[in-house]
């Protein structure tokens, strides 16, 4: 969205979101550029430009946000449409951005070789040279970042000869799986398989250029399983089958520490695998009964 002020005429313009004041800019330039985090769901943004205390313009829009953890927000309601940046003329930005990508942008990536280098310049380079981090820097201002995206190779995965322009191809395990090989051998070869992995959405768990959380997840591990297994959150999973008549023991599924996993909290990841095992209820452990399970950690 865009909102032209004649030079002078404004001497502040006020960004919100859902009512929310998100930013301030004393207009000193041609040209103002900022970018709003969106929430999941409908966002209203509001842009009022004003003089002393009247107002002189404003504009707002309403962007929806989808996510498929929540069956609430799978599809808009009624009224929006897809509206796509780069499929329309925007020669109005070339003067000080590029849209034409380059071969930079699609950085070969090692992931063998991942780990065990010192990244910090590669990524300052990477950033300096990309054409789409000048517009796109947020997407990756989380702590935890994607490899591929760290180093800015966006189109390691985004096509511009795709239509519609930088879509990418589905499912996305197909696309995961072009760098993570070892994985997909691993993970293929088991018995038992997740309903969202066998369906090739890795994308509806991780995130696939940044996140507040290890692993890239959308959501820590807990909130992002109960969103889908809500009655697992209720405190009496676990011991509602094992132990009959205790209905006043709660197994705890977050809160303490993982006793297998060193410094790590208990999740439910702890006795779960999320994307396949060999043990039924995809146990992690490779165990072949709850019991057994149940052994792993408590021992006495
Ligand atoms: C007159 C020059 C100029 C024009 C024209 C221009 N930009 Fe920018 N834009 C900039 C500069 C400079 C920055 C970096 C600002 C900064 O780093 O604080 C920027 C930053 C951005 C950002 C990142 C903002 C943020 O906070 O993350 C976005 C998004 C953006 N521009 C989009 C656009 C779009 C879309 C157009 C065309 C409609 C456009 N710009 C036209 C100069 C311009
Ligand atoms: C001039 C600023 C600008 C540049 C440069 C830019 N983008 Fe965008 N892009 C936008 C804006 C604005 C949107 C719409 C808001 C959003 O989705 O974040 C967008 C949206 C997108 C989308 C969502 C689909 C769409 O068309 O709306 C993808 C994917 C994307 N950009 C990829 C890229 C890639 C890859 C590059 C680098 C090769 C790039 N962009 C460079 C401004 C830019
Ligand atoms: C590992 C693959 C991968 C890489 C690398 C990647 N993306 Fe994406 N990107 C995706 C997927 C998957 C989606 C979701 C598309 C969908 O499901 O419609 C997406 C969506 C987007 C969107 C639109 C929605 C959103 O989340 O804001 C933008 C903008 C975008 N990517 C820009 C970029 C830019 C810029 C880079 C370079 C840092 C980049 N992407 C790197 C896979 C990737
Ligand atoms: C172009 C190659 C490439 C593609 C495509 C790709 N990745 Fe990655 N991925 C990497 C690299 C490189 C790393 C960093 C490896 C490391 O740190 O061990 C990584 C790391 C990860 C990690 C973190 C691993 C860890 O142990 O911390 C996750 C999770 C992940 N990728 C998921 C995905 C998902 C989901 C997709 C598809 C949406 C995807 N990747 C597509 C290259 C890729
Ligand atoms: C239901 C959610 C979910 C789905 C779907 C999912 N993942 Fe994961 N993934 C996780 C969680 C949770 C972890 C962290 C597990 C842990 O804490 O040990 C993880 C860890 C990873 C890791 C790092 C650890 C490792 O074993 O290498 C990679 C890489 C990864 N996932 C890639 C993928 C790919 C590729 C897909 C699609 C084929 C996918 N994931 C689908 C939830 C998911
Ligand atoms: C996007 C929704 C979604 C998310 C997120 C999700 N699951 Fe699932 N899960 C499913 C579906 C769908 C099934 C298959 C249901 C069925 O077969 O009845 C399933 C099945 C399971 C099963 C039962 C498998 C069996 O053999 O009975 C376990 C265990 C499980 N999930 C654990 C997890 C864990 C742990 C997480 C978090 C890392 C998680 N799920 C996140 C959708 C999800
Ligand atoms: C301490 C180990 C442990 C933890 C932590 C744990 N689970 Fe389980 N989970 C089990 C056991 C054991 C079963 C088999 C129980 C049964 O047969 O009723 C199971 C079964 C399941 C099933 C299969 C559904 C069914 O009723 O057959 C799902 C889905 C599931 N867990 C999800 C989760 C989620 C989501 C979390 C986190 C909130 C979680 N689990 C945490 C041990 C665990
Ligand atoms: C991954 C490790 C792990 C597994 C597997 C596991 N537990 Fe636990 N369990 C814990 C932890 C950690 C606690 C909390 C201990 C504490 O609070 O000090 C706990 C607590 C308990 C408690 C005490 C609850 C209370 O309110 O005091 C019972 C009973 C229990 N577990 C039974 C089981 C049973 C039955 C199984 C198998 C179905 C099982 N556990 C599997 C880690 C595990």
């Amino acid at each position: 969205m865009s909102l032209k002020v004649l030079q002078d005429s404004s001497d502040l313009i006020e960004i919100t979101l859902n009512g929310v004041q998100k930013k301030i800019i004393y207009p000193d330039t041609e040209f103002e550029c900022f970018s709003v985090p969106l929430f999941v769901g409908v966002n209203d943004i509001h842009i009022i430009a004003s003089k002393g205390n009247s107002k002189v313009y404003e504009t707002s829009i309403s962007v929806f946000r989808r996510s498929e953890l929540s069956s609430e927000y799978t599809s808009p309601p009624p009224g929006f449409s897809k509206n796509y940046f780069h499929m329309e003329d925007r020669s109005i930005c070339t003067p000080c951005h590029t849209l034409k990508p380059g071969m930079f942008d699609r950085k070969p990536v090692d992931i063998s070789a991942f780990p065990q280098k010192n990244l910090k310049d590669e990524i300052k380079n990477a950033a300096a040279t990309s054409t789409c981090y000048s517009c796109h820097k947020a997407l990756t201002a989380f702590p935890f970042v994607h490899g591929t995206s760290s180093v800015w190779s966006c189109l390691s995965c985004h096509e511009p000869g795709a239509f519609p322009k930088y879509s990418v191809s589905k499912p996305d395990a197909r696309m995961c799986y072009t760098c993570h090989i070892k994985q997909k051998e691993k993970w293929e070869a088991r018995k038992y398989f997740h309903g969202p992995f066998t369906t090739g959405k890795c994308a509806i768990c991780h995130n696939p250029h940044a996140s507040d959380y290890p692993f890239n997840l959308m959501k820590s591990t807990w909130d992002l399983c109960v969103s889908c297994h809500i009655e697992k959150g209720s405190g009496r999973h676990i011991l509602e089958r094992y132990m009959i008549g205790s209905g006043t023991l709660f197994h705890p599924t977050r809160g303490v520490l993982d006793p297998l996993r060193e410094g790590k909290e208990l999740t439910c990841a702890s006795c779960h695998n999320s994307h396949s095992s060999d043990s039924p209820k995809l146990w992690r452990l490779n165990v072949g009964s709850g019991f057994a399970l149940c052994k792993k950690c408590h021992t006495g």
